[in-house]
């Protein structure tokens, strides 16, 4: 049951909501803002309603890939969440590129543990509205996530790590960007509150 959850989760994860919302709208969005396959870079270029539609899809097709297994035990829906997370960022429908797993990963962690998702989702917000960093919100929002689960005892926790600083590797360009300065704001705040 392990491999279908890993090979249900990663097809579930690799539907790429964050390429297939702005093509529909005739933009390509590997060619625009960030280039990122991810909802923020749908925010930028689309706008609100558009890019809060993306970033729920990515959400929820984590949180559903992992649902699917919820009787099947613990193991399979980590898989089945963690190879969402492998899906989006490398999804056979866009060449294999993909996201940063940041909405796959916190899908996750709401389907398995809604506490830790809660937590990582409110530093998140917390982060951007302070900063405008949204790729400084994601990772420490992430690692926020994985610290709750860890001092909650759950053994998943080393997945979620794993899961985040695959995301983390996934920034690399924006970590590089942040460092010297000249990494780009977005106001997610001001998208959703006009
Ligand atoms: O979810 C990705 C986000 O953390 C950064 O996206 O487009 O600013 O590189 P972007």
């Amino acid at each position: 049951m392990i491999w279908v959850a890993a090979i249900v989760g990663y097809f579930i994860g690799s539907i790429p909501f964050s390429y297939i919302i702005p093509r529909l709208r005739g933009i390509d969005i590997t060619k625009v803002g960030s280039g990122n396959v991810g909802g923020t870079n749908v925010l930028r270029n689309l706008g609100t309603g558009y890019g809060a539609l993306a970033m729920f899809l990515d959400i929820m097709k984590a949180v559903v890939a992992v649902l699917i297994f919820k009787n099947q035990g613990e193991n399979a829906m980590v898989m089945a969440g963690a190879m969402s997370v492998f899906g989006h960022c490398y999804s056979p429908f866009v060449k294999f590129k993909g996201g940063k797993g940041v909405a796959t990963t916190l899908g996750s962690f709401f389907a398995i543990f809604p506490q830790a998702g809660m937590f990582a989702l409110g530093i998140w917000i917390a982060i951007v509205a302070l900063t405008q960093y949204v790729s400084l919100a994601s990772i420490i929002g992430l690692l926020a996530g994985t610290i709750f689960t860890l001092v909650f005892g759950k053994n998943y926790w080393i997945i979620f790590l794993a899961l985040t600083l695959f995301s983390v590797y996934r920034h690399k360009e924006n970590i590089k960007r942040l460092l010297e300065g000249n990494e780009r704001k977005t106001n997610v705040v001001d998208y959703f509150l006009g």
